[in-house]
């Protein structure tokens, strides 16, 4: 067990990088590894979650060479992957399982899938529910991880499936398993969540009178070998140094090659309308992801509402937003974020007990967070991770604001998405 300790920073200034998208890595390396060709993915992390999808892959037998941080994946082709000859090992990664139960439905061979402790708690029917109606033969160890799955030598069935929540890792099991299936299948998703498997395979969508998005996919769609040159930075790793700048008096902060898909930026909104400088220039694209760099200045934030459709966008930051908000003048209030709870860990109770020892006053709803702001009633505190990689992050930044210091149980967990986290944030406050 690694902890860190965080003392009240001095200004945080300078540039940093952050490491690549996880959730574009994943799919990326995915659909390399369908694709007929080379696939060459410039920058893929080093974080343990990435590279947990590469692992699964060669265990299904897809040969991935790596030369420093380039990654070149062999596509096999829709039909060219291997029956594995054991578990295959998704370590934390939801994203990895949940996508890979959608390409292994789709497989003439059997396979099971496992995960570390953590994901192995974690909900698997939400993805078991779409792929039965779609024949797939699927059995689940008491609601969770591990899965097996039986192998066909039909293709699946069609569906048209409305998503029962907003969850990217859902949408993109059936649109995957869509590519396994005679006829069309269709996601049908009230509230938009994260587009990247549908901006990769490039698929048909239509928007119906109520807003509401229609993803179609056919056996037709199968990916296209590419090159991501780079793929982009991850704007839920910048978002933790953004919201440190942001409360830290004097701070600038500047990170460039950021993603900047508009289903995943809904932190930026937030944070401005609270009262945050923010600046977003060198606007550019990567293979149909936008990019740029953002430069977070110091500024005195106020409390705000947070809730409905914006919460999808903001899903994975809403940790180092309660931190904002334990900062801002007023109180914030954050609600529809129940999916919070079947995260790596119980986000809402964990990022709940990390202020609470922290001094702020914070109150836990079935579906949110109210928290009364007061940069001044933070005060250095040893508080846990819970083994999630953004409580620990969250955390680090409380603690560049708290008086005196703070220590981070299990800090090493910000290696699933950022492994540079403590050494970039140490940097940047000089
Ligand atoms: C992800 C989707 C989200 C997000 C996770 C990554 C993805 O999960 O929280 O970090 O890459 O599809 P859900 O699909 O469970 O909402």
């Amino acid at each position: 067990m690694s902890t860190q300790t965080v003392s009240r920073a001095r200004p945080l200034k300078g540039t940093a990088s952050v490491p690549a998208d996880k959730s574009v890595s994943h799919r990326a390396a995915l659909l390399a590894a369908l694709s007929d060709g080379r696939t060459t993915l410039h920058g893929f992390p080093r974080a343990a979650d990435p590279q947990s999808t590469l692992s699964c892959l060669r265990q299904l037998g897809v040969s991935i060479d790596v030369e420093g941080d380039t990654v070149h994946i062999d596509g096999v082709g829709l039909h060219g992957l291997q029956a594995p000859s054991e578990p295959v090992d998704c370590g934390n990664s939801g994203t990895t399982m949940r996508l890979l139960a959608g390409i292994l439905a789709g497989q003439p061979f059997d396979s099971t899938l496992t995960g570390d402790e953590s994901l192995r708690a974690r909900p698997m029917e939400r993805i078991a529910t779409p792929l039965r109606q779609m024949d797939a033969a699927i059995r689940l160890t008491n609601g969770t991880a591990p899965i097996h799955i039986s192998g066909r030598a039909e293709p699946l069935h069609a569906i048209t499936y409305r998503l029962p929540m907003a969850s990217a890792q859902v949408k993109s099991c059936v649109l995957l398993a869509g590519l396994y299936a005679e006829g069309t299948t269709t996601v049908v998703e009230p509230v938009q969540c994260r587009d990247h498997t549908e901006r990769m395979l490039d698929l048909p969508i239509e928007v119906d009178d109520s807003d509401v998005r229609h993803i179609h996919v056919t056996s037709e769609d199968g990916p296209v070998a590419t090159t991501w040159a780079p793929l982009p930075g991850d704007f839920s790793s910048a978002a933790f140094l953004l919201v440190a700048a942001t409360l830290v008096p004097e701070s600038e902060v500047t990170i460039a090659d950021v993603g900047l898909n508009p289903t995943r930026t809904g932190l930026l909104d937030v944070l401005q309308a609270m009262g945050a400088d923010l600046t977003v220039t060198d606007r550019t694209e990567t293979n149909g992801e936008p990019m740029g760099t953002i430069t977070a200045r110091y500024a005195a934030l106020e409390g705000i509402t947070v809730e409905g459709a914006a919460i999808p966008n903001l899903i994975d930051e809403i940790p180092v937003l309660s931190v904002a908000a334990a900062c801002a003048e007023g109180t914030t209030v954050i609600r529809d974020a129940a999916e919070l709870r079947v995260k790596e860990t119980d986000r809402l109770e964990a990022i709940a007990e990390v202020l609470t020892r922290m001094g702020v006053s914070v109150s836990e709803q079935e579906d949110g967070l109210t928290i009364v702001g007061d940069a001044n009633a933070l005060a250095g505190a040893t508080v846990r991770s819970f083994h999630d990689h953004r409580i620990a992050m969250a955390a680090g930044v409380a603690g560049c604001v708290a008086e005196g210091e703070t220590t981070i149980q299990n800090a090493e967990s910000a290696r699933v998405s950022f492994p540079a986290f403590w050494d970039v944030l140490h940097r940047l406050q000089g």
